[in-house]
């Protein structure tokens, strides 16, 4: 027998068509002669009414049907009275395929606290929240292929396991198979890693540029879409310690190019949630205006969610370089009135209450700033003639601060070594990343975006653990 779903039965409805759906119970009401199933599927946020005459359905059955059961549910479509739905299904047999004991069963048709979700990660994608952000993750996933599938980039698979680190900050999560009650270590007592399975020290990668860069020197254009780890401690609610990174890398690009293609690409990821996740969206604008009602005008979104998307879908994103950015900052009232918690100097890192200020007050759109500091950005970064700043970009977003991080690559092969050096990083174990300087190097640029950050921005949800199914934060990773 054919299995439906139910996204499709609602899209394609016909009167008393026969059908058989498979879910589980969101919530169950009605009288002694009959009751009111509202099932859900997963294919859609929209549950299916299932109709339940006592005199169809046994009275052992019925009381089965609890919040979370899954059932299968054969009956006839018909056309519903009820102003909540426009299709129901009445049942003419139901089986019970697994109990959810009402006293055990956590997630209850009421609403819960997304911190208290947190801790039923296993189960929080069975309410209509988590169900609609976790379709929307699928959706977007899915559009970051089909852009570059459409401008002929080629999905390029970089290592997980690495002997590198590519952003040169040292927070990577080593990857051994030694005993680590009994490491062997040398006659120095240093740890001899020739014993260890890769016979050097290796980690799970931090972003996969670096190779990436070497598959755009073949490829012309190439994009990774992975797994990437970060061991810094940074109890944020933007940052993961296992994260998803997009690093799209081509050759023959140059900083403005890598901006174009940055802006474009933003636009369309977020068009495309617009276009297909219509019904999960209006779910979440809708859940983010009730939340929102309470609070003083001052801590509300500026713009509802559906809105927040078309404005950065339609409008040009600011451009300007960190110089700039610096001068507007120290013209800035917070600044004057000595309201940002961090000083603000030409060289500092910027703070996120510096890039909040200038999407969020100055702008009030997306922003993209460029030619920051050398030092304080990494090794890979071309520099500028003034040998003072590098080619690099962070795009800015509102409520988010930074989504993306990339630069044009250096391709000169001695101010690279150069750079190197000068961070600690040792020339020699990077050969085959210097080689691509040797042999036929050309003019390149990338950049990573934050897949989770691009998730908060276009759901609307403020914490990065609510983006992804199964975070993992310093002290968790439970699941
Ligand atoms: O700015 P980042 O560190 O840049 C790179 O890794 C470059 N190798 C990218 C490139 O040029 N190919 O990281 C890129 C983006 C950030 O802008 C942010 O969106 C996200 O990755 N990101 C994180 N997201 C969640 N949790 C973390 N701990 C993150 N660290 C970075
Ligand atoms: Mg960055």
């Amino acid at each position: 027998m054919k299995k439906h779903r139910i996204k499709q039965i609602i899209a394609s409805f016909t009167e008393n068509k026969e059908i058989t759906i498979n879910g589980w119970v969101r919530t169950k009401r009605g009288s002694k002669n009959v009751s009111f199933i509202h099932l859900n599927d997963g294919s859609t946020i929209e549950n299916l009414q299932v109709v339940a005459d006592s005199e169809k359905i046994e009275e052992s059955i019925l009381r089965d049907i609890t919040t979370g059961a899954a059932i299968c549910v054969s009956g006839l479509l018909q056309k519903s009275e009820g102003k909540n739905q426009s299709v129901e299904l009445l049942a003419e047999s139901i089986i019970i395929l697994g109990k959810a004991d009402p006293d055990e069963y956590p997630i209850q048709a009421k609403k819960h606290s997304f911190e208290f979700l947190r801790e039923k990660a296993h189960l929080r994608m069975r309410t209509s929240t988590f169900g609609a952000i976790f379709r929307i993750r699928h959706a977007l996933s899915f559009a970051v292929h089909s852009y570059f599938n459409q401008n002929d980039f080629v999905y390029f698979h970089s290592p997980i396991i690495t002997g590198s680190d590519c952003e040169g900050a040292g927070e990577m999560f080593h990857v051994t198979n030694f005993d680590l009650q009994n490491i062997p270590k040398k006659e120095d007592q240093f740890i001899d890693y020739e014993k260890d399975f890769f016979s050097i020290p290796t980690s799970l990668t931090v972003s996969g540029q670096l190779e990436g860069e070497l598959g755009a020197m073949a490829f012309g254009s190439i994009y990774t879409f992975g797994p990437t780890f970060r061991a810094e401690n940074s109890n944020t609610s933007r940052h993961l310690a296992e994260f998803w990174m997009i690093e799209p890398e081509v050759a023959f690009n140059n900083i403005h190019d890598n901006m174009d293609l940055a802006e474009e690409f933003m636009k369309y990821l977020i068009q495309y949630a617009l276009d297909n996740c219509q019904a999960d969206l209006q779910f979440l604008h809708d859940r983010e205006l009730e939340s929102e009602k309470n609070l003083p005008k001052e801590k509300r979104n500026e713009l509802p969610l559906l809105e927040r998307l078309k404005f950065v879908a339609e409008n040009e994103f600011e451009r300007l370089s960190y110089t700039q950015a610096i001068d507007i900052l120290k013209d800035s009232k917070p600044y004057k009135k000595g309201q940002f918690e961090y000083d603000v100097e030409w060289g500092i890192d910027l703070q996120s209450e510096h890039e909040r200020y200038l999407v969020e007050k100055k702008f009030k759109k997306p922003v993209i700033l460029t030619d920051y500091p050398k030092d304080i950005k990494a090794f890979y970064m071309k520099l500028n003639p003034d040998n003072k700043t590098v080619a690099a970009m962070d795009v800015l977003f509102p409520g988010i601060g930074e989504i993306i991080g990339g630069s044009e690559r250096e391709t000169d092969y001695d101010s690279l070594v150069n750079r190197m050096t000068a961070v600690g990083i040792a020339p020699e174990e990077m050969w085959w990343y210097l080689d691509s300087r040797k042999f036929g190097s050309a003019p390149h640029a990338g950049f990573g975006l934050g897949f989770e950050r691009l998730m908060l921005f276009v759901t609307g949800m403020t914490n990065i653990r609510d983006v992804i199914p199964f975070p993992r934060t310093p002290q968790n990773a439970a699941f």
